[in-house]
């Protein structure tokens, strides 16, 4: 399930008008707990996985990174990261997470944004992730909660006139594969895994080869 839907023209213009797509990480709601996650970076190496239009690569860059590696797998999505980048110590790749083989310790910190909950195999990915990790690196990660990635609606229960009423949780502690229907595109062509971060956090435990 390597799904590419950030380069169908309607969900990437779409998504590109939204306020995070438009003024960047300031704008992004998980931004501020992301950032306090994140370990000094000077004179780091950085991977960047599903990084999207860059924001965190070039944030990397200003905290003095020594270099940043951004992958996705969108053509789009990395055309508009190098339009907005002028850094040569910036290397965007094009590239499905699935299928990243970095050598062993290449990296200081990898980082990931609100992007793996579009893949499958998180457990895979994790492995992938240790390997390329130098001893003592960080791996920093975000995902739509299982708050949102539960039900497929994804939207607020609507009362008359359109009041809002709450935010459905029926479903929270199923995991599994779903088709959000309504984020940023019209039809059902996307496909997001719910995991309750219970899981992932054993997943990820287990992947280490210190476990
Ligand atoms: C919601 S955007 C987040 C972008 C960026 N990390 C940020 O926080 O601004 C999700 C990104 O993940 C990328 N993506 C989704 N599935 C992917 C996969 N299997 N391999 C690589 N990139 C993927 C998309 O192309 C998109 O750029």
């Amino acid at each position: 399930m390597k799904q590419n839907i950030y380069d169908d023209p309607g969900f990437f213009a779409n998504y590109s008008s939204m306020e995070r797509s438009i003024h960047g990480l300031d704008a992004a709601g998980e931004w501020q707990a992301f950032r306090a996650l994140l370990p000094d970076l000077r004179d780091k190496r950085v991977l960047d996985l599903c990084c999207g239009f860059g924001w965190h690569c070039r944030y990397a860059r200003q905290q003095q990174a020594r270099s940043v590696v951004g992958v996705d797998i969108s053509e789009k999505m990395l055309a508009r990261a190098r339009e907005t980048t002028d850094d040569p110590g910036i290397e965007y790749r094009r590239e499905a997470i699935e299928d990243i083989d970095f050598a062993t310790e290449e990296f200081d910190v990898v980082i990931t944004s609100l992007a793996l909950h579009y893949v499958k195999h998180f457990d895979l990915v994790c492995q992938k992730v240790f390997r390329c990790l130098a001893t003592g690196g960080a791996f920093v990660l975000s995902v739509e909660h299982p708050v949102f990635t539960a039900l497929e609606t994804q939207d607020w229960h609507y009362g008359p006139n359109d009041v809002r009423l709450h935010w459905p949780v029926d479903n929270y502690q199923q995991e599994g594969i779903g088709t959000p229907v309504g984020w940023l595109t019209t039809s059902s062509n996307i496909t997001e895994l719910s995991r309750l971060t219970s899981t992932r956090c054993s997943m990820q435990a287990s992947s280490s080869p210190e476990s």
